[in-house]
């Protein structure tokens, strides 16, 4: 079973970190900045309590003893999703004084698997740059654009379509609507 470690940033879009939790299989821990948990709760209405069901465990971003601090803890991937560009940028200079930001660190030292779903728009030249950095470091930036191809019906349909392509490219299959096999020829 693959074990992933999502953390969620105070970026606009929790509803895609909430979609991304709840649909994404495996063994799953979770760390939330403290402004993750004030965008949960005003755009969501939700608390971190609300997501305890889903993971083995939430973390807080300023406990630095969590295990996900040392490279002896391996998984499979880390993914951001929502990401600041604030962590965003903490992440592409090396600062690691959080939770999430020394696991980023750590993933980068140990070439661990991550994928950073950036939210912001209009992005500024430094936000760019730091992009650039992290992509040629082997991170997959992942920018929170859902796609409208599938003709989403509703909210919830447009969000999953954004959970099913980050679920591919982690290698899981998609539980929403894939692409027919006659559609890639
Ligand atoms: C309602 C709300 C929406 C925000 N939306 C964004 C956003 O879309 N992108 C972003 O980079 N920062 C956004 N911010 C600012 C971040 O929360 C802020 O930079 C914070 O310091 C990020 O810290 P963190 O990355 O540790 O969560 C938003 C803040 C609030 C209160």
């Amino acid at each position: 079973m693959a074990r992933y470690l999502i953390a969620m940033t105070g970026a606009s879009g929790a509803i895609h970190g909430v979609d991304f939790v709840k649909r994404c299989p495996g063994e799953k821990w979770l760390v939330m900045s403290d402004w993750a948990r004030h965008v949960l709760q005003s755009e969501r209405g939700m608390k971190p309590a609300d997501l305890e069901p889903h993971v083995k465990s939430v973390y807080r971003d300023d406990d630095l003893a969590a295990p996900f601090s040392s490279g002896s803890n391996r998984y499979d991937a880390l993914v951001i999703v929502p990401c600041s560009v604030s962590t965003l940028a903490k992440i592409a200079v090396g600062i690691a004084d959080t939770l999430i930001t020394r696991a980023a660190a750590v993933a980068l030292k140990e070439r661990m698997k991550m994928i950073v779903c950036v939210r912001e728009t209009p992005l500024s030249t430094i936000a760019l740059e730091h992009i650039a950095r992290l992509s040629r470091d082997g991170v997959i930036v992942m920018p929170v654009a859902p796609p409208w191809y599938a003709n989403p019906k509703s909210l919830d349909e447009l969000v999953a379509g954004f959970t099913d392509k980050l679920l591919s490219v982690l290698g899981e299959a998609p539980a929403g609507k894939a692409w027919r096999q006659d559609e890639l020829e």
